[in-house]
């Protein structure tokens, strides 16, 4: 005779609050907002977490445990306790928790996101330290980056002179799969949080199904015009054709490599992105700082050419812009999750193995006890000190530390500190007629990545000389 499955469920709902509870007795967790049994703190959490969480920690502190259902996710926000989590301890922190929609599009962890940190991580991490992001594989890509830029401008110019609003089928594509992704990987499903609930709320495998099958398509595609490119004029050196080379090299599986290439996309693509609006959202708002960009692009590059990433090392305000916007809007808020793969104490808490581990990276670099007038765009405030935003200090991490720094950080500065500075060198921003400064809207939308609530509307005026051709784009050859 079978099991009442209703009396199933409400044995395993008692077993899991049993076993919740006496882990919480046996170990000192974080203090926190009260869990409700079974769903924890998740319908307390409101959408946009990180705002969320920041607020919580007020009232909880800089450690604070939330209940992702069954699930104990601990959330840090100063950054002394980053550094903990991120480098004292971050042999044992280093593992990355997976919901059954990012288990599934990771092939559980095949990729390097999704990936625990073990023997198939260290060799795909080498991949990308050695081979795509070395500087020697950065300096060869430049052509490319610049002749989308380049592209980025023109089309802006023909917009602003004459819209006809033209759109890219591909691009619209690789945007649609990318946000699909994050809105997968973000789920906050009751049934993510509680496994045996998962039994009863089985995953959406037609949409999964459908997802992959509009990836696989893309990616099909993608290969076959690098192989065609190669056939025809020899070897590339773009970054699909490098991959595709490291395949024997480095013994890596077809999942790996289709992984390895949609991790690059979904990572990279919409974080640089967001970047750029948020820096021009800001720049819109603070002409002060627009007009000393503009002053030091025309000193330094003039108005009889346009800039290249050879001259960002002479534009130290901009970088400074760059450095100023990552800290008040960085694009990855919360990070990626971090996953215990050990009990580990921090803060003088313990951290239970198995735990999800948070660094509130938002919060720690608007903290008021380490900057002064956090909530101030001041791009100054990085020319007075040298601070680095690449993972050496704490008090900014848009692109983390430590073991899970991500691979992508020097690409992705060279990439929005060189749309920022073709922006501002070939085009005057200035707000849509009557709409106040104070209008524009800083929110955020929910999810993994921080796109702005309303998107920026903002009008272009050239103000390099047009008859130059240095409004056309400039076509890579490699
Ligand atoms: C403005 C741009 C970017 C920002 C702010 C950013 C930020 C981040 C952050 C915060 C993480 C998580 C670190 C952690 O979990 O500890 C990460 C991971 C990652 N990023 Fe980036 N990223 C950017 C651009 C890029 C680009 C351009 C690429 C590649 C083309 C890239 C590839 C990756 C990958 C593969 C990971 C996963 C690393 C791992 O799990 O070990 N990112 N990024």
């Amino acid at each position: 005779m079978g099991m009442d499955p209703s009396l199933l469920t409400a044995a395993a709902a008692a077993l899991s609050v049993v076993v919740a509870l006496y882990l919480r007795f046996r170990t000192r967790l974080a203090p926190g907002p009260r869990p409700w049994p079974v769903v924890g703190n998740l319908y307390d959490i409101k959408s946009v977490r990180f705002r969320c969480f920041a607020e919580w920690a007020q009232t909880y502190g800089p450690i604070m445990s939330v209940w992702f259902g069954t699930t104990l996710t601990v959330v840090v926000s100063s950054s002394e306790l980053a550094r903990e989590v991120l480098k004292d301890k971050d042999q044992h922190l280093a593992d990355r928790p997976r919901n059954r929609s990012t288990a599934r599009f990771s092939r559980d962890g095949a990729d390097l996101i999704w990936a625990d940190y073990g023997p198939h991580y260290v060799k795909v991490r080498k991949v990308c330290n050695l081979e795509l992001f070395s500087p020697k594989r950065l300096e060869a890509l430049r052509p490319i980056r610049e002749d989308e830029v380049t592209a980025m401008v023109e089309s802006i110019f023909r917009d602003s002179t004459l819209p006809d609003g033209s759109t890219d089928e591909q691009g619209i594509e690789f945007k649609t799969i990318v946000s699909n992704g994050h809105k997968f990987g973000a789920s906050l499903s009751l049934a993510e949080y509680i496994p045996w609930l998962q039994w009863l709320c089985p995953l959406d495998v037609e949409a999964y199904d459908k997802h992959s099958a509009r990836r696989d398509r893309l990616t099909k595609i993608i290969m076959e015009e690098h192989t065609q490119a190669r056939h025809k004029s020899g070897a590339k050196d773009h970054f699909a054709d490098t991959l595709l080379s490291l395949k024997e090299q480095y013994d890596l599986s077809e999942d790996t490599v289709v992984g390895l290439l949609w991790d690059m996309i979904t990572a990279g693509m919409d974080t640089t992105v967001i970047s750029v609006e948020w820096a021009m959202s800001e720049i819109v708002k603070n002409p002060r700082v627009q007009e000393k960009i503009q002053e030091e692009l025309d000193r330094v590059v003039g108005r009889e050419r346009i800039m290249n990433e050879m001259d960002i090392a002479g534009l130290p305000y901009l970088q400074c812009v760059v450095k100023e916007s990552f800290r008040l809007h960085p694009p990855t808020p919360l990070m990626l999750p971090h996953k215990a793969s050990a009990k580990v104490r921090i803060g003088g808490y313990d951290i239970p193995k198995g735990s999800s581990v948070i660094v509130n990276v938002w919060a720690i670099a608007r903290d008021p006890k380490t900057w002064k007038d956090p909530l101030e765009y001041r791009p100054e405030r990085f020319l007075e000190e040298e601070i680095d935003v690449k993972g050496h200090d704490f008090r900014v991490l848009p692109f983390g530390t430590g073991r899970r720094v991500c691979p992508g950080a020097q690409l992705g500065i060279n990439l929005v500190t060189s749309m920022l500075g073709h922006l501002l060198h070939h085009f005057r921003w200035s707000l849509p007629k009557g709409v106040k400064r104070e209008d524009v809207d800083m929110r955020e939308t929910p999810g993994m990545v921080t796109f702005m609530h309303t998107p920026l509307q903002v009008v272009a005026t050239p103000r390099l000389r047009t008859s130059h051709n240095l409004y056309v784009r400039v076509p890579a050859e490699i």
